[in-house]
């Protein structure tokens, strides 16, 4: 396999923790170069591997794999698209950014040749890109369902089985390195959905801007939604669902939802996820595994960096010509 010389972008929770993982690993890689935006933080490592400078990574004839892992939308997005452009892979974690601009990003794929892998993007550690794609051949995927967003999960059980109240919650979940820099993406349902829809592109095919997709978010439930459900033996879980309809159409939506004792996401509590999965002969197949924090993320992004030395990229347009489902928001849902 070839040797990955590495330019990273961002060292929050989960920068750090890929460089956690990588210290402690024998791997065919190196990290050349960090590109940080505050250069007053105190840092552990030596300064000499810190840059502000862009340039000092994307002109960098040494570095041939860009990670980026910041969390300022544009910004991830030129760097990517820059990267990508110029023959070099990267591997990203930005949701938000891979969601809003996937079309783009498929695009610069193939005109360069490049590859870009997000596996870290997606429900932290679980590999569930991956997966998607070697569903595709048998074009039996019905629906695609789960626990996307490990801090609303966090905030929901901390509330139904520690009865701490949501302020507080949130509050954990933002220490832990769990939460998003501005949280109203999490506890809203963007994060979810964003998560959802790139999903749906690697199940379906279908590539669909997130202002379609309905989002509701936590936020709004009360003390009394949370006893209700205590009452009833119910769970409250913030739910992604994709589905086909039928033939033609499919329908995708984030919405906090009742979950019976008897469905996998029952038991899916704190920073954990979950992904269901139905498919018409294997029939349900369930994905568990911590959906957020600096070293589950960082192993997801691992595994795509390892990927690359054999030079591994997603099968976008076997996607598209497998199902051509189309995208629709005219649906009844019943919750
Ligand atoms: N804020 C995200 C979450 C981080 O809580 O799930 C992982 O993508």
């Amino acid at each position: 396999s070839k040797k990955l010389n590495i330019g990273l972008f961002g060292f929050g929770v989960v920068g750090q923790g890929l460089y956690d993982i990588i210290r402690t690993k024998n791997l065919n890689l190196e990290i050349k170069k960090i590109a940080i935006k505050n250069p007053g933080k105190l840092r552990t490592l030596p300064q000499e591997l810190f840059t502000t400078d862009r340039d000092e990574l994307l002109n960098n004839p040494e570095i041939n794999t860009i990670v980026e892992l910041i969390n300022d939308t544009e910004a991830a997005f030129e760097i990517v698209s820059r990267a990508l452009a110029s023959g070099k892979n990267v591997v990203s974690a930005s949701k938000k950014m891979i969601a809003t601009y996937l079309n783009e990003l498929i695009e610069l794929q193939e005109k360069h040749g490049t590859s870009l892998l997000y596996e870290g993007a997606v429900c932290g550690s679980i590999p569930i890109i991956r997966n998607l794609e070697e569903y595709y051949d048998n074009e039996l995927l019905h629906s695609i369902s789960g626990i996307f967003n490990g801090s609303s999960n966090y905030i929901l059980s901390k509330g139904f089985l520690e009865n701490l109240d949501y302020a507080s919650a949130l509050k954990q979940a933002q220490d832990l390195g769990f939460a998003e820099t501005d949280p109203t993406m999490d506890v809203g349902g963007y994060d979810a959905k964003y998560k959802l829809i790139i999903a749906a592109t690697h199940a379906y095919g279908v590539i669909i801007d997130p202002q379609e997709v309905l989002n509701i978010g936590i936020q709004n439930l009360s003390a009394n939604d949370l006893q209700y459900a205590r009452e009833k033996n119910l769970k409250i879980k913030l739910v992604p669902v994709a589905k086909e309809l039928d033939a033609r159409n499919m329908a995708m939506f984030v919405l906090p939802k009742f979950v019976t004792e008897s469905e996998f996401l029952y038991n899916v509590e704190y920073e954990y996820n979950g992904v269901t999965v139905q498919a018409a002969f294997a029939d349900q197949q369930f994905f568990f595994g911590k959906g957020a924090g600096g070293h589950p993320t960082g192993s997801a992004v691992l595994s795509d960096i390892a990927a690359l030395r054999y030079d591994y990229g997603y099968e976008y347009k076997k996607a598209k010509a497998v199902k051509g489902l189309n995208f629709t928001n005219d649906i009844e849902i019943n919750i």
